[in-house]
């Protein structure tokens, strides 16, 4: 049995824990042998005093050898991609079935919302009947049939984690290196995939805004896939403006739509290509990334993709005919205008509160279980570094009701800066980084 009081003061004052010691406090609180107030404090103790790579990769091993791993056969290799979160970042939707399209597999293992960021799997199930609470073999099966299963973490997939998580949830320990690290790369590996994309978020819609903390996070998950043997590269992405022209579950839909039928944002399909190319390329489907990049292109253009993502809708159970309506114009009856108060050149300032503008309007979550409203967004008409001027329509707000709450009208007031003179917007992708 673990003497746990042991491992926790060591940690405490910054000792370095060895793998028996990660290893049987993890297992022992996976099996309810530890109560929540043991891990709670090693979860304090970590987040405080952090981990080396050594030690977080020990870690990992440890959640990841709490549940199964999954290994499907297939006949073809299987690449995930991971993003640490922003707004109105819906690029799994289209990527998923443009890589499976090209003939890699896809299990994607996708969360919720997680504070002002929206979730994949809540996304999906704005379409009518989408199920993403599968078993394991359903995701086998959607692997099997369509190249894709978009499915939120099993039961039985990192048990540990699972716990974990929902301590660090309530107890405000998320933004830690090492925890979170070692939380996405478990998941990860416990899929059973041959290579792994990780879009590493940063700017002010992101949970690590510093563009260092990004590249820490980026560096610490490298060397968890490089100690696992798992072929990854780490994207740093400019999450300093949200990603698209909308923001909101509905919205997203509709993009993602029109970027698997060859049209929609240019940054969303940017980013669609760069990954897709990368884990074309990395999964050894394709002999380079520009091979991969036009292959993913191709399948955008020529409805390849679009085809697999509507047998992924209706494989799990969503209403397939409800896509060609998507979006319904009447939508636009129900926008509200914020316009620009003086001429300026237009910046984003605070990403952060469009999620929580979104929130608010009831299209997130304030706590666990609460019911999304997938309707309200946000359509952004203003970009970073554009000209304005005064009376311009920057952005509309989409939601249900008579009115827009002045709160949210204020937070999204608050969200933007109008400069007084030209500016060089961020770029979109930095230079990638590799296990
Ligand atoms: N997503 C995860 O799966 N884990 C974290 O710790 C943070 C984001």
């Amino acid at each position: 049995m673990i003497d746990a009081r042991a491992v926790l003061a060591k940690k405490r004052v910054g000792g370095k824990l060895e793998r028996a010691e990660i290893e049987g406090f993890v297992r022992a609180y996976a099996r309810g042998e530890l109560a929540d107030y043991f891990a709670s404090a090693f979860l304090m103790a970590v987040f405080v005093r952090g981990m080396d790579a050594r030690e977080t990769a020990d870690l990992t091993r440890a959640m990841l050898e709490s549940g199964e791993r999954w290994c499907f056969a297939l006949g073809r290799p299987t690449a995930d991609k991971h993003s640490t979160g922003g707004v109105g970042d819906k690029v799994s939707i289209p990527l998923a079935p443009a890589v499976a399209a090209c003939g890699v597999a896809v299990p994607m293992v996708s969360g919720r919302g997680l504070g002002h960021t929206g979730g994949t799997l809540d996304k999906l199930e704005s379409i009518a009947g989408f199920r993403t609470g599968l078993s394991r073999a359903e995701f086998e099966r959607g692997l099997v049939d369509c190249g894709v299963a978009f499915g939120a973490q099993t039961e039985e997939l990192v048990p540990a984690d699972r716990k974990l998580y929902a301590l660090r949830d309530v107890t405000g320990l998320i933004e830690s290196v090492p925890l979170i690290a070692s939380s996405i790369m478990s998941k990860k590996l416990a899929e059973g995939i041959d290579a792994l994309v990780l879009d590493v978020k940063y700017g002010s819609g992101a949970f690590l805004p510093e563009r260092e903390r990004g590249a820490e996070l980026a560096r610490a998950m490298l060397s968890i896939a490089g100690s696992f043997g798992l072929r990854a590269v780490a994207f740093p992405t400019c999450m300093g403006r949200p990603l698209g022209d909308t923001a909101g579950h509905a919205l997203e839909i509709g993009e993602s739509l029109e970027c698997l039928r060859g049209r929609g944002p240019a940054d969303l399909r940017e980013l669609v290509l760069v990954f897709g190319a990368s884990m074309l390329a990395l999964s050894g489907a394709a002999a380079s990334e520009a091979e991969g990049r036009a292959r993913i292109a191709r399948a955008l253009d020529d409805g390849s993709a679009l085809a697999v993502f509507e047998r992924v809708v209706a494989a799990q159970g969503g209403d397939a005919r409800a896509l060609e309506r998507w979006p319904d114009p009447r939508w636009q009856a129900a926008r509200v205008p914020l316009l620009a108060p003086r001429a300026g050149w237009f910046r984003w300032t605070d990403v952060r509160a469009l999620g929580w503008a979104i929130v608010d309007l009831g299209g997130g979550r304030r706590a666990l279980g609460d019911a999304i409203n997938p309707f309200p967004g946000l359509v952004f008409h203003a970009r970073d570094g554009q000209r304005v001027e005064r009376g311009e329509r920057l952005l509309e707000v989409q939601a249900t009701g008579a009115r827009v709450p002045d709160a949210v009208l204020d937070r999204l007031r608050g969200s933007f800066a109008l400069e007084d003179g030209p500016f060089e917007p961020e770029p979109l992708v930095g230079t990638p980084l590799r296990a």
